[in-house]
């Protein structure tokens, strides 16, 4: 299984907030799913740091649906579990524990000033009365991405622009953890993508956006092909570039068909043509893949179990690790002494 091999490991995942949508598969899908020949993967499933801004016990209710359709949405793309672990965040509680020594380690102001974590509050505050505080969960939102990455000790970290920072952080808690208590993490780097992101479609307003799953400017990946048709119609002169840089896989035709957009040589309706029928090459075979699990009952929930099971053992171990070097064992383990040599003591005959 991927997590005992010994290849350099690779950690990345996303919220259960909502579908995947091209954007995502151009943004890090992708190489997500390229990168497992050549390492050991994680793929978190990050229900924990969707708490962070959706607690509410309703919002809580939609998880179950929303993981499943996110696991779903991972294996229709090509990730593979018998290559990468896909695990439920909450399902692993010694992150937990591993997040709150980490806390230790992280100047509260460094994460106050996080343009993310200020983004996501306002985020979570849109169509709300009024502003809603920022939680102590969210400020440490990168404290926990940490512990996630470093949890499953990972060097690579494929992620879009917008957790740029968050790796940063974990780099600088693995290199303070590293000099307060002795080596025990590599110092995880981070990976963007070719093409980090996609333009939204519809309306112009949000075409002027990038693709998001809250906004809703998407093409999802199960939308069909009269609908990717559809959404595509809606892109004009950079917007098309985008896509076509996005999806003419081949570096010569790319360049050229870019070229003849900007030039004027080739007109819109060609270039949508060229970029439906790249999309559709490449969703065909997701869709296929996606129906085939969709069928095999209690498939999906199993692969995600099992790859919660494995992730315990990796983040039990480093924890145990972390521990040690902590000195926190020794303190538990000096207490445990005592109480045996007293009930040794209590043995002798009278
Ligand atoms: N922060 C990521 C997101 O925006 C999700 C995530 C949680 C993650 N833990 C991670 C990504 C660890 C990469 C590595 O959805």
């Amino acid at each position: 299984m991927a997590a005992t091999s010994d290849r350099p490991r690779l950690l990345t995942g996303d919220r259960p907030t909502g579908r995947l949508h091209l954007g995502h598969l151009v943004g890090s899908l992708r190489e997500r799913v390229a990168l497992q020949d050549s390492h050991a993967c994680f793929n978190i499933v990050a229900d924990l740091h969707t708490l962070t801004t959706r607690p509410r016990a309703k919002e809580i209710r939609e998880l179950p649906q929303l993981v499943r359709d996110m696991v779903l949405d991972l294996l229709s793309v090509g990730v593979d579990p018998e290559r990468t672990v896909i695990y439920l965040q909450s399902g692993v509680p010694a992150v937990y524990d591993l997040a709150i020594l980490l806390q230790m380690l992280m100047p509260a102001n460094r994460l106050e000033q996080l343009e993310s974590v200020r983004d996501m509050a306002e985020a979570a505050a849109i169509g709300r009365d009024k502003p809603a505080p920022m939680s102590l969960g969210l400020l440490a939102y990168p404290v926990l991405q940490a512990a996630d990455i470093l949890m499953a000790r990972a060097e690579l970290v494929p992620v879009g622009g917008d957790n740029l920072a968050h790796v940063d952080i974990a780099r600088e808690l693995a290199a303070r953890f590293n000099e307060l208590y002795g080596e025990l993490f590599v110092l995880p780097q981070a990976r963007a993508s070719r093409v980090p992101s996609l333009p939204g479609v519809g309306a112009a307003e949000d075409r002027g956006r990038k693709m998001s799953k809250s906004i809703g400017n998407a093409i999802w990946l199960v939308d069909d092909a009269s609908e990717v048709q559809r959404k595509v119609g809606s892109l004009e002169d950079e917007g098309l570039v985008a896509f076509v840089d996005a999806f003419v896989a081949d570096e010569d035709p790319r360049a050229e068909l870019i070229e003849a957009a900007r030039t004027g040589k080739v007109g819109a309706p060609a270039i949508r043509e060229a970029i439906c029928s790249a999309i559709e090459a490449e969703l065909r075979p997701i869709r296929a893949r996606r129906a085939e699990l969709a069928d095999e009952r209690g498939r999906v929930e199993e692969i995600l179990v099992d790859g919660t099971i494995s992730a315990r053992e990796v983040a039990y171990d480093t924890l145990q690790r972390v521990r040690e070097l902590m000195g926190l064992e020794a303190l538990w383990e000096g207490l445990v002494a005592a109480t045996e040599a007293r009930a040794e003591a209590r043995k002798a005959p009278y």
